[in-house]
Order: structure tokens, then sequence, then C-alpha cells
């Protein structure tokens, strides 16, 4: 069976109060029109179609080339918007899914429950409602004495009586193509001056159609995104969906609340987090480790048994047994091999720190190959740019850089070597040699006696 499938985002979103479309907007890092997409997307055959406002550059932008667009240039309605879409839908279709890029939360089971109930369903169309106490503004499912749903009545238009039923309509629909794109044509304008999608039931009534209704039991899955305070809130659920699975899987937290997250990361068991910590990208982190608190890891892989303080980690590779006490910040293409130590306020972009290196305290190293078991003493900084080029430094094992060094590269220190405190390093320097002072010049060795 071929099935279609409708994403509608092309309201106004106002009470978003927003120079962006809605749907662009960020809900766990990932955009909600992308939560449609994926859902839609697994529950129908087809790639979606999404009905985008005039200009909604930003959203064909963000969804790619996952989905198809359909471009409705006057905001009529929702039944309007359908019909928009009815050019891009794939006439052989047999099925047609609904649903609005507004309800991130919906999942692809939730979906495919919906296309299931209609392959069985001897009438035209399938709505999904569910029981709350909570309305939202939702419309209200209207049922006859026998049960059978007789039309939805959207809140602006319900009467007293009306307005206290507690079975809404999720606003997700199942529909079988040869009978919706009539059908649409047949919906009225409503009092407000609109095309209303939820119209299409009483279309369906009137001729004698049965309308099937599927209950959704999880009312928190059909929280629809119309203003800033929903997303806070659909944000709060999606942590929390995401923390109880990590937290199944081995993975403590001392307040789940403060935890944040995105889907793409990864979590060895035994590992803890403390809280403000917020794991973004393609993150990987091993077993036993502790992050936090307030550690922001992006993109970045991190090996076993590693501590981090709070920290700022971007793009960078943490090898096992790394420890980093307090504000430290690695950037892009910052490596630090097995065991290395970073204390407090220490910068690394683009450098590898080899097993056993230590940098204790308000260092900065960019551009720079570091051997293993260094000591950088506090304040040293690669001088790695001159203004126009950023030049390389290499620092042999054991070699112990005094504190305050300026190593102004490009620059090699060889193994072994030593510079003084406070030392300007100019020029390179030899495997053992020591320097010192500014710019720094070769101490004179002092040969040890044999006797
Ligand atoms: C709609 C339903 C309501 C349901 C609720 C569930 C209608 C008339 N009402 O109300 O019964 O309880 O969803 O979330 O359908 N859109 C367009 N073009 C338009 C108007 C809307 O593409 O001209 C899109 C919006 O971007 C949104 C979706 O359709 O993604 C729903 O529109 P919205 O204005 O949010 O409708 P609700 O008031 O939430
Ligand atoms: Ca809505």
């Amino acid at each position: 069976m071929k099935i279609a499938s409708i994403i509608l985002a092309a309201g106004q979103s106002k009470r978003m109060v927003s120079d962006l479309p809605k749907v662009v907007h960020k809900l766990n890092g990932k955009a909600l029109i992308q939560y449609a997409i994926a859902a839609a997307g697994q529950a129908a055959t087809e790639m979606p179609v999404i009905v985008v406002g005039n200009g909604a550059e930003l959203v064909r932008e963000e969804a790619g080339d996952k989905a198809t667009f359909a471009v409705q240039a006057e905001r009529l309605g929702t039944a309007h918007a359908v019909l928009a879409a009815e050019a891009a839908v794939d006439r052989e279709a047999d099925l047609v899914l609904i649903t609005s890029a507004d309800m991130p939360l919906l999942t692809a089971e939730t979906l495919t429950a919906v296309v299931d109930a209609q392959k069985h369903n001897t009438g035209p169309l399938t709505l999904l409602t569910v029981h709350s106490r909570n309305p939202r503004g939702f419309g209200r499912i209207l049922r006859s004495a026998a049960g059978a749903v007789t039309a939805i009545v959207e809140d602006a238009q319900a009467t007293p009586e009306q307005l206290a039923i507690d079975e809404l309509n999720v606003g997700v629909y199942c529909v079988e193509s040869a009978w919706l794109w009539p059908a649409l044509r047949q919906i009225k304008l409503s009092p407000k001056g609109e095309y209303y999608l939820t119209d299409i039931v009483e279309v369906a009534v009137k001729s004698g159609q049965k309308v099937n209704a599927l209950v959704m039991d999880d009312e928190e899955e059909a929280l629809g995104i119309n203003n800033r305070i929903h997303l806070a809130e659909a944000e709060r659920i999606v942590r929390r969906r995401i923390n109880e699975g990590w937290m199944l899987a081995g993975v403590s937290m001392l307040d789940p609340n403060l935890v944040y997250i995105e889907e793409g990361v990864k979590i060895g068991k035994d590992t803890t987090l403390l809280p403000g910590t917020s794991l973004k990208g393609s993150t990987i982190i091993g077993e036993r480790c502790t992050l936090g608190p307030n550690t922001i890891v992006i993109s970045s892989q991190i090996g076993n048994e590693v501590e981090i303080g709070p920290a700022l980690i971007e793009k960078a590779i943490i090898e096992d047994g790394v420890d980093m006490t307090t504000f430290c910040h690695l950037r892009s293409g910052a490596h630090l091999g097995k065991g290395v130590h970073m204390g407090n306020f220490g910068e690394v972009k683009d450098s590898y720190l080899a097993p056993g290196t230590k940098m204790g305290h308000f260092s900065y190293i960019g551009n720079a190959q570091i051997g293993a078991n260094v000591n950088i003493g506090a304040g040293t900084i690669t001088c790695n740019y001159d203004g126009v080029h950023k030049n390389p430094t290499e620092i042999g094992e054991n070699t112990f850089i005094g504190s305050d060094t300026m190593l102004v590269a490009p620059l090699k220190i060889g193994k072994n070597a030593k510079t003084g405190a406070g030392a300007v390093v100019t020029h390179d320097v030899a495997d053992g040699e020591i320097v010192a002072g500014v710019p720094a010049r070769p101490m004179q060795k002092k040969e040890k006696s044999s006797g």
C-alpha cells in the first residue's frame, strides 16, 4: 500500500512572537520540523510533503532533501493548506497521512497506529484523539449517543457544553486518497474566515460515511507548540525521555532536570553527569567518567575514566584517564592523550598532548605537537599567530617548560629540554638544552663529574 504524508507548516505562528517560522525553533537542539519529518517519514511509505508559506526559505533549508514542498500562498486555514499539497502528493497513493509540524512529541509508532487503523477501516478517514483535562485550545470531538464521531468543533466556536468535552482533536488524520481531494473542496468557509480541515468530519458524516477515531493514551505526546511556554514544556518532556533512557542504561545523574543530552550522543555505563552538563552533537563518552558541574561537550570523543570539571569541550578527542580539573576550554582539533592532566583555565586548540603530559594552570596551547610527560608550566603560551599565519610548535618528550614561557612559533623544542621561568623562546631548542631569558639563550650545562 502506498502511503503519502503531508506536514502542515505554513501557519504564521504569531503566538511565538518571533521573526523565525515556528517550525525552525529548536527543541533539544533539533528544529521542530525535523521531529515531524522523522515521525511522518517512518509512518508513511513516501517522502513527506511539507506545506510552507510564501518565502518559508528557512523551513526548506532546515528540511533539506528529506521532504518535498508545496506552497500555500495565502494562509486560509488547514483544509486550504492540505489542498495546496494536492499536486505534490503522489497520485498513486492509497492513503494520505496528515500531521502538523508543531506537534514534535508525536512518535512514529502513534502515527503508524493511525495508518494501521485506517487500513482496516471501512470508512474514508481515521483521526487521532486524546482525553485530557487541559484542552489548550484544541478542537473538541463530538459524538452521537451511540458513540460515533459526528464533528469536531473548534475551541473558538464551541458552546459552553462543548467546551466541557474532554476528548480532543490531536490534528492527525489518515484519509483515503481518492475520497480526500473532492471532500476538501466541499468544506465551507468558517465564521473566522478560514477553511478548517476539521470540517472534513462533517463532510464524511453528511454523506453517510463512518468516521473512525483512534484514542491515544499518552496525553503528553499530543503537546502542540503554539507559544514558547509550550516549547519549554516540550523541552522538559524530551529531556525526561532521553535522561530516563540513559539512567536505565547505567548513567548516573544527580539531578536529571539539569542534564541536557542531544539525541545523537552516546554514553558508557557507570558514568556520572553532574548538574548543568550539556552533551551535544555527535559526542561519545566512555565508561566510569565524571563530568560537570556545568560542562558543555560538543561533538567530541571522550574515553573511559575521564574526569572533567566545569569546561567547554568542542570537537576534541580526550583519551582514557585524562583529568581536567576546572574551567578548561578545548577547541576544535584538541587531542589529549592517555592520562593527560589539565588544571585551571587551560586552553588547547588544534594540538596533540601525548600521554602523561601535565598542563596545570593558565596556559594556551595552539597548533602544537607535544610529546609524552612534558610539564607545561603555569602561564605558558604558544605564540602561534604572527598576524598572518598560524605557526606550529613542537615539543619533545620529558621536556620542562618553565612558568610563563612564551613559545614564539614556528618553534621546535627537543626532548629532555628546559626553559626558564619567563623565557621568550624565539629559536629552536636542542635535545637536553636549557634556555632562559628574553629572548631565550642557552645556559651553560653543568657537566656531570665522573669519578
Ligand atoms: C488545529 C486544529 C484543532 C486541533 C489542533 C491540534 C484546525 C482548524 N484545528 O488547531 O482542531 O485540536 O490543531 O494541534 O485544523 N497551517 C497551515 N496553513 C494555514 C493554517 C495552519 O499550514 O492556513 C498549519 C500550521 O502551521 C500548523 C497546523 O497547520 O502546523 C495547525 O494550525 P494551527 O493554527 O496551529 O491550528 P490549531 O489552532 O493548533
Ligand atoms: Ca497548533
